[in-house]
Parts: structure tokens; sequence; C-alpha cells
């Protein structure tokens, strides 16, 4: 991670996908998003919905550089959905505006969004946004709080900024 260039890890947390039950369309769709933005999409990965997995994972993009770390999947409240307690259980603090950002937004095109437990947090140098699994969900929700990540990137990796 380098001057303002913002580099992105993404993973697609998915039981299916990752036994290759089928196609992984939403870490694509992220990072089709992440492209759009300018930034640098340097890892993917795709895990399942194990905790240990989603933790490991986000602490290796985290320190090959990665000051944005995307989670795609297991927001919900399906028995294997642990994507939320993965990250509060290595995280050093939540964001809690992006959560609600994110669902408040959502609501307005979706019911269900009100389903979603997702959230951002900062382990390690990184910012962690854990966004749904659905594609469309993903790339609506990184939109509604694209504005503030860079900031957030930068205050992650403790660099002094004024607002
Ligand atoms: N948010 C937006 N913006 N658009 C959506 O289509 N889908 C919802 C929700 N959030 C959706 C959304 C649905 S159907 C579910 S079940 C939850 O996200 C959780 O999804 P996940 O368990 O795959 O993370």
């Amino acid at each position: 991670q380098m001057g303002d260039a913002i580099f992105v890890g993404i993973i697609t947390v998915s039981d299916r996908a990752a036994a290759g039950e089928y196609e992984d369309h939403g870490g694509p769709a992220v990072s089709a998003a992440c492209e759009s933005s300018g930034w640098r999409v340097e890892a993917e990965a795709i895990v399942p919905d194990d905790a240990a997995a989603i933790q490991r994972t986000i602490r290796a993009f985290s320190a090959q550089g990665c000051g944005l770390v995307l989670t795609t999947g297991g927001t919900g409240i399906a028995h294997r959905d642990v994507t939320p307690e993965a990250i509060r259980e290595i995280m050093r603090l939540e964001i809690p505006g992006f959560g609600e950002t994110m669902r408040m937004r959502s609501l307005e095109i979706t019911p269900n969004a009100i389903l979603s437990r997702s959230l951002a947090a900062l382990v390690d140098q990184s910012l962690v946004i854990a966004l749904p699994g659905k594609p469309s969900g993903a790339v609506e929700c990184l939109g509604f709080v694209a504005q503030a990540i860079p900031h957030a990137v930068k205050l992650a990796r403790g660099v002094p900024t004024s607002c």
C-alpha cells in the first residue's frame, strides 16, 4: 500500500462456491466495482462459511498490503452464516455507520435487506467491509459507503490525516 492508492482484497464467503458447486459471481462483481472506482484489486479468494478460514484470509490480505478487504456473503441469518462473528472476533473496533447506512439504503430497494448483518471494522491495518452475498446487493451496498472508504483506509493504516 503506497501513497493514496487503495489496494483491495476480495473474499467470497460461500460453502457452495468454495466447493465448486457453483460459479462465484459475487467476487467478480465486487472486483469490477472496485476497478471502476480506480482501486487496485490485489488479492481474491473463495472460502467456505468457516470462521477460521475467513479470519485467516482477512489477516493474510491485510499483511500483504490490502488496505481495504471486502467480503461478500454470510451476513444473513442462515445456519452457516458466520461472517460478522468471524470479523468481530479479530477486529480492533467496529464502525457502525457503515452497517447502518448499508441497511438503511438497501431497505429502499428490498425489504429483505433487513436480514443482512453487514458491517465494517478495523482489523490489523485494514478496513474490512462485510457485504451481502447477492452480487447486486454487494455492489449496491459498496456504492452506498464508497465515498467514506478512502479516508477510512488512511486512518486504518495509522496515517495522520484531517477530515
Ligand atoms: N442489500 C441490497 N442492497 N440488495 C439486495 O438485494 N439482499 C438481501 C440482503 N441485503 C440484498 C441486500 C438478502 S436477500 C439477504 S438474505 C441478506 O442481504 C444477507 O445476504 P448474505 O447472507 O448472502 O450475506
